[in-house]
């Protein structure tokens, strides 16, 4: 059934934005096939909504379809070493960590904790302590919105990247359904800062479970939890820049956390720049703020509007570019924006 004027709001983790024109809740591919005919013949540009866990919608809403993917299911296939699970689009993410979890399988405990659906979690590569969605992923089955055909995008095809992959270039492609493959003899990845702090402490970090209570618990640490304030998580990502350009910042700025990448450049942690370069935690503009307990997290308290939350994100470039003459880049996406 198709809502009009639908608000929004209770719809992103940032609790904000105006209407949606048109709003489809999809359960299935044939769901899928008919929302992007009607968006088709209405002229109408089809917005693919999952948790709402990383997008910004604008006070005066967007002018488009909305479709709330919403397909369900995991199901697992096993391979001799190795176990493909298949979960439906809107499945969220935790409730994949669960199921993968609960039978002892390797791969994705470094992301439990993260909001969201396993479609949002594929598009955007999440990554967290280390890991990254691609490291396990083994196909996406999608619909091509501009004509409903079905389509199967492998590993190869998906060109994943921070934070990124092929199925944000092409928005037309709506994922149904994510298959990645985990493994019952895994081995733990504890080289992140964080994990390598927890193990030298003294916790137990051998098996998924461990791994995925401890990685919660430090995530409990920084990040607001659900429904406490509004929020997006990180709202910028981490800047990658040239080799020579992070030693000169890294000589203005002795401590400054830095991560070589496997093509030569560098990513700098943003979060300490803004926390110890700019001094900027606490810093805010109406409801918004850069949350206190992690800098690189806008958090929104009731009330507050999109326009707000983008004030202050403008504010937090500005000051950027002023300190280290760089352009950094939002995480969060701005629906309508594109
Ligand atoms: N730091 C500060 N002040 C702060 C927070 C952090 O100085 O207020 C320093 C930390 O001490 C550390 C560095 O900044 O040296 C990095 O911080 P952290 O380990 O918390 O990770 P991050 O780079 O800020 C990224 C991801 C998170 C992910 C964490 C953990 C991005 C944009 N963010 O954050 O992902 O959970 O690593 O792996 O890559 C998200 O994408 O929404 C997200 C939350």
């Amino acid at each position: 059934m198709i809502k009009k004027n639908l608000p929004l709001a209770s719809f992103t983790t940032f609790h904000i934005g105006g209407p949606a024109h048109s709003f489809i809740e999809v359960f299935s591919e044939k769901d899928v096939q008919e929302a992007s005919s009607y968006a088709r013949s209405n002229k109408l540009k089809l917005f693919p909504l999952g948790g709402g866990s990383n997008i910004l919608v604008p006070d005066a809403g967007v002018d488009g379809v909305v479709v709330r993917i919403a397909l369900s299911g995991i199901e697992f296939s096993d391979h001799g070493d190795s176990t493909v699970l298949i979960a439906g689009a809107g499945v969220p993410w935790e409730e994949v960590v669960e199921a993968a979890l609960a039978r002892d399988l390797f791969g994705i405990e470094n992301l439990a904790g993260i909001p969201g659906t396993v479609g949002g979690a594929t598009v955007q590569n999440i990554g967290a302590y280390g890991v990254e969605l691609e490291k396990v992923f083994e196909y996406a089955d999608v619909i091509d919105a501009t004509n409903g055909e079905p389509k199967r995008i492998t590993r190869n095809e998906a060109k994943f990247g921070y934070r990124t992959s092929y199925f944000k270039e092409r928005r037309e492609l709506i994922l149904t359904r994510v298959a990645l493959r985990l493994t019952k003899d895994g081995m733990p990845h504890l080289t992140y800062p964080d994990l390598l702090k927890a193990s030298a402490s003294g916790k137990s970090l051998k098996t998924p479970q461990e791994i995925a209570q401890i990685v919660r618990s430090i995530r409990a640490e920084k990040f607001p939890q659900r429904g406490e304030l509004g929020t997006a998580g990180s709202f910028f990502k981490n800047p990658i820049l040239s080799k020579e350009l992070v030693l000169s910042l890294e000589k203005r700025f002795p401590g400054l956390p830095v991560f070589p990448q496997s093509n030569g450049s560098v990513k700098i942690s943003l979060a300490w720049v803004l926390d110890h370069v700019l001094s900027l935690k606490g810093f805010s503009i109406g409801g918004a703020e850069l949350y206190k307990k992690h800098s690189l997290v806008l958090v929104a308290e009731e009330g507050t509007t999109a326009a707000e939350v983008d004030t202050l994100a403008r504010a937090i470039e500005n000051k950027i570019f002023d300190a280290l003459g760089i352009k950094i880049e939002r995480e969060v996406e701005t629906f309508g924006a594109r």
